[in-house]
């Protein structure tokens, strides 16, 4: 079956498509991607799309780099599989670490590696609750996440997450998994709250839940510096550097989330450096390799490490790890991605094209649809609003984030529609006239959108 027999409709009955709603989706089938170029993709009609999202939040180099394809060969022809179990390692997991330390922040210094965010997360957690038995704190084990963070599905690290979707009928969260506030002065703040007082009761309430639970309990803090399946929220100035005051205080561990974030999203090499973050804990994935193959790794600091290579002593081996952790194509493919990183300093690139996205993507919050637009470095999003004196949302039955996302993408642009936000989040290497591009056709369809909604009203 060619790619272009395929048919949307009835040869796909055999997958199950996440994050899709699946009874709509048996009737209209899912959009074909049959390849990509640059920052393209095509689908398999052969109509081309600029990818707004870098498919999910990952392809930070596009969907050509020959770099990458070649580095994937070359370690295909010398060595196709090897592990880091009992003591064996490969030449491009020990390669991949030494430059992932060079570029991380300067605690961290050790690295357990996985295939995917969630992986990543899970093992934070496990890293967590060993560390604390180690020490002789077994009491200091629940973690504190964010509602509408994202750190994953799988058990732990889809409790962690702090949305509805992922725990209703999954029976999650498990327990030793709590939630504090997610910093959105937009959704969050009270009538006549001023972004600091806002910043300061989250910070606050972080506090009282630590005290509440008690501090000899709460063993971590999670956090994304910028959180995106929640629909793009950015901290308010401030948020951060009280938080990590709280986290001190207490003696709690800092585990940031930098799947979306890490290398160059936000316009620096990592959330923690644009945010000014201490992690002890530090996940990556995605654009770890430009998500040309699966990898993800959880840093930790030397002192971490330390404890609980002595309780593995005591133990006989440190019992964590899966088959495909440090899978040397992964990481010849990953330690290939940084080096493309540095060669063509992507996060100078990013600081030079960020300002245009930024003002674009600004812009739009004088539209009627838009109650809020913000972002930092190359993502963003859009708040769509049916009011935006009142900022009320449009009711879930009006699709609206749905729409806009349709819309667009007749205009030849991939963006994504999460509950009533626009997401963007293109490639690195997009130029400023692909920026053009891409928010030139927003608009169209934003506009295609609001025509529609009020050519209705009028009907009704
Ligand atoms: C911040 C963050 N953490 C963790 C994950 C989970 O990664 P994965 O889907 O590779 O398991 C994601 C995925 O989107 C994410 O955005």
């Amino acid at each position: 079956m060619s790619s272009e027999t395929l048919s949307s409709t009835t040869d796909v009955k055999n997958l199950v498509h996440p994050y899709t709603n699946l009874g709509d989706h048996l009737n209209k089938g899912p959009m074909i991607i049959d390849r990509g170029e640059g920052i393209y993709i095509y689908d398999n009609h052969g109509k081309r799309y600029l990818e707004g999202m870098s498919g999910l939040w990952c392809t930070s180099l596009g969907f050509s780099e020959e770099r990458l394809v070649n580095a994937a060969i070359a370690q295909f022809k010398k060595l196709p599989y090897y592990h880091l179990f009992n003591s064996r390692s490969n030449t491009p997991a020990i390669e991949l670490s030494a430059k992932l330390l060079e570029i991380a922040p300067k605690n961290l210094s050790k690295i357990l590696y996985a295939n995917s965010g969630s992986e990543a997360n899970d093992a934070a957690v496990k890293l967590v609750w060993f560390y604390h038995n180690a020490i002789g704190k077994p009491e200091k084990k629940k973690i504190i996440s964010r509602l509408r963070g994202y750190h994953g599905v799988t058990v732990a690290s889809g409790s962690l997450t702090g949305l509805p979707a992922n725990h209703l009928h999954f029976d999650l969260p498990i327990d030793r998994i709590l939630h504090t506030d997610c910093p959105s002065y937009y959704h969050g703040a009270e009538s006549g709250e001023s972004e600091e007082a806002f910043t300061q009761r989250l910070i606050n309430n972080l506090e009282q839940l630590i005290l509440k639970e008690g501090p000899e309990t709460v063993g971590a803090f999670i956090a994304e510096p910028v959180m995106g399946a929640g629909g793009v929220i950015v901290p308010p100035e401030g948020y951060f550097e009280g938080v990590q005051k709280v986290l001190k205080k207490y003696d709690i561990l800092f585990i940031v989330d930098e799947v979306i974030c890490g290398f160059g999203r936000t316009g620096m090499m990592f959330g923690c450096d644009t945010f000014n973050l201490q992690p002890d804990i530090m996940s990556v994935a995605k654009a770890l390799s430009s998500s040309y193959l699966p990898i993800s790794a959880t840093m930790i600091s030397q002192a971490i490490y330390d404890k609980i290579a002595e309780q593995s002593d005591e133990v006989g081996v440190f019992a964590h790890g899966v088959t495909y952790s440090g899978h040397p194509i992964c990481a010849a493919v990953a330690l290939e991605t940084i080096k493309i990183y540095q060669e063509d300093n992507i996060v100078a690139h990013v600081q030079e094209v960020a300002p245009h996205f930024q003002k674009r993507l600004h812009a739009l919050a004088s539209h009627p649809l838009v109650g809020e637009s913000r972002g930092i470095g190359l993502i963003g999003a859009i708040e769509l609003t049916q009011d935006k004196a009142s900022k009320k949302p449009f009711d879930s039955s009006v699709k609206i984030e749905k729409r806009v996302q349709e819309n667009v993408a007749k205009h030849g642009v991939l963006v994504r529609g999460i509950r009533n936000a626009i997401a963007l989040c293109p490639p690195l290497i997009i130029t400023i006239e692909q920026i053009d591009e891409l928010f030139d056709s927003l608009e169209k369809g934003l506009d295609e959108v609001l025509e529609d909604i009020e050519k209705s009203a009028v009907s009704v």
